[in-house]
């Protein structure tokens, strides 16, 4: 059953062949493709209304920065903040993640603190806690996987003391799909007192998010990875919190006075933005948003659900192809797999000899593909405008990889 029939005409790129083949997009993880209304809002906004925003008394300014701060309010109720003023434009995910680690870290991390992260980050959830905890003197703990790649809780719940400060935690591993279990998480590292920093990255748009029920501290996500337009990332803090965090960047905008040698900030979150922002793709992620709302987040994680199921089944039964996304572990969207004796940079260059777009290699998050053991996976991630005609299409590419090859593509039942 296909559960989301005619969304792939709402994107325009899917007109297009690659190789003479009609595109297969499953490469969502690294960023999705745009609607036309994503498309229709940016042409909309510079033909219209641009001009800068909180800046002007003239009528585009006024009209941009009502549109602006709309988005804002957008966010707050798309993962159920309870205000806009928790709510933080950043470029990206990454820049999200990093204002936490130079606000909030440099403040609250102390020497002999301990941060704790998982083995499934991100380099984008790695590295500024790294660098974090080099300059603090502080320890950075792993909670490592068990064999089937779940969570290992138990070491993690022996990681927490009073030392802990911090845990950063993917919401989705952007290589695994595998979902670790958030609320158990969160709810034991604030019975330590440690605050929470989720990287919403590869789940915002694919399942209803609700911040305020999931009692995280932060929250970190990505526009362009929920049908939006590239340039915009978004901080989630809890109110309190941000009240209490220092600037992140200084200049324009996020100042209420300045003398020559002194400045006064303005009240959170528009401290947190200084300078001129990118207005136009906020103003554009509106749009992303009430069209993730029309198609509906459930119907949205059906597909996405009965996609990765069919393509493990049909990919399961190559024997030479190792899948890992085990299927007893809570995953979503996307999996990554190997074929024995083939680099994976070579089944992604086959794939999209057939027009099918999927990435290979490290997926920003190298300690985690080299702790299972390989170079590299291939990796395929789904999104609403994919059904089963991509699966098809996968499959007849995976079997052009075993013809180039040479290998036997006997298919097992398993
Ligand atoms: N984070 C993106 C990915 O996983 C770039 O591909």
């Amino acid at each position: 059953m296909n559960t989301l029939s005619g969304i792939k005409n709402e994107f325009p790129i899917f007109s297009r062949l690659i190789n003479g083949k009609p595109l297969t997009y499953l490469d969502s993880a690294s960023t999705t493709q745009k609607p036309r209304c994503v498309l229709d809002a940016l042409m909309s906004y510079y033909s219209t209304s641009n001009a800068n925003i909180h800046r002007g008394i003239h009528a585009l300014s006024e009209e941009s920065t009502e549109q602006y701060e709309a988005t804002r309010r957008r966010v707050a109720q798309f993962i159920r903040a309870n205000s806009e003023r928790e709510i933080v434009f950043t470029k990206n995910c990454t820049e999200s993640i990093n204002l936490v680690a130079r606000t909030w870290g440099e403040e609250n991390i102390k020497k002999g603190d301990d941060i704790i992260v998982s083995a499934y980050e991100h380099h984008a959830n790695l590295v500024p806690w790294q660098e974090l905890a080099r300059r603090k003197h502080a320890r950075l703990l792993i909670i490592p996987l068990l064999p089937n790649l779940a969570i290992d809780l138990g070491v993690y719940e022996r990681l927490l003391t009073e030392k802990t400060r911090l845990v950063a935690i993917t919401a989705q591993s952007n290589v695994l799909g595998i979902i670790p279990p958030l609320t158990q998480i969160i709810d034991a590292a604030h019975k330590v007192s440690a605050r929470v920093l989720v990287d919403g990255a590869q789940s915002v748009g694919h399942s209803q998010t609700n911040v305020t029920t999931l009692d995280c501290d932060f929250f970190a996500f990505s526009a362009h990875k929920m049908a939006g337009p590239t340039g915009v990332g978004v901080l989630y803090t809890k109110q309190a919190i941000l009240d209490g965090m220092p600037p992140f960047l200084y200049g324009g905008d996020m100042v209420t006075t300045v003398e020559e040698h002194t400045a006064q900030f303005r009240e959170a979150p528009w401290r947190f933005e200084a300078g001129t922002p990118n207005i136009a793709d906020v103003i554009a992620f509106h749009a992303a948003m009430d069209f993730l709302d029309k198609i509906g987040l459930e119907t949205i994680e059906k597909n996405d659900q009965y996609l990765l199921k069919e393509v493990k089944k049909r990919f399961l039964s190559y024997p030479e192809v190792t899948l890992f996304s085990p299927d007893r572990v809570n995953s979503n969207s996307c999996l990554s797999f190997t074929v024995t004796d083939v680099h994976p940079h070579d089944i992604a260059t086959i794939f999209n000899s057939e027009g099918v777009a999927i990435r290979s290699g490290l997926h920003c998050a190298e300690p985690l593909v080299k702790s299972l053991g390989v170079p590299a996976t291939a990796r395929m991630s789904f999104y609403a405008y994919n059904d089963l005609a991509d699966v098809d299409r996968a499959e007849a590419a995976l079997v052009k990889v075993f013809r180039v090859f040479q290998k036997k593509s006997r298919k097992v039942t398993v």
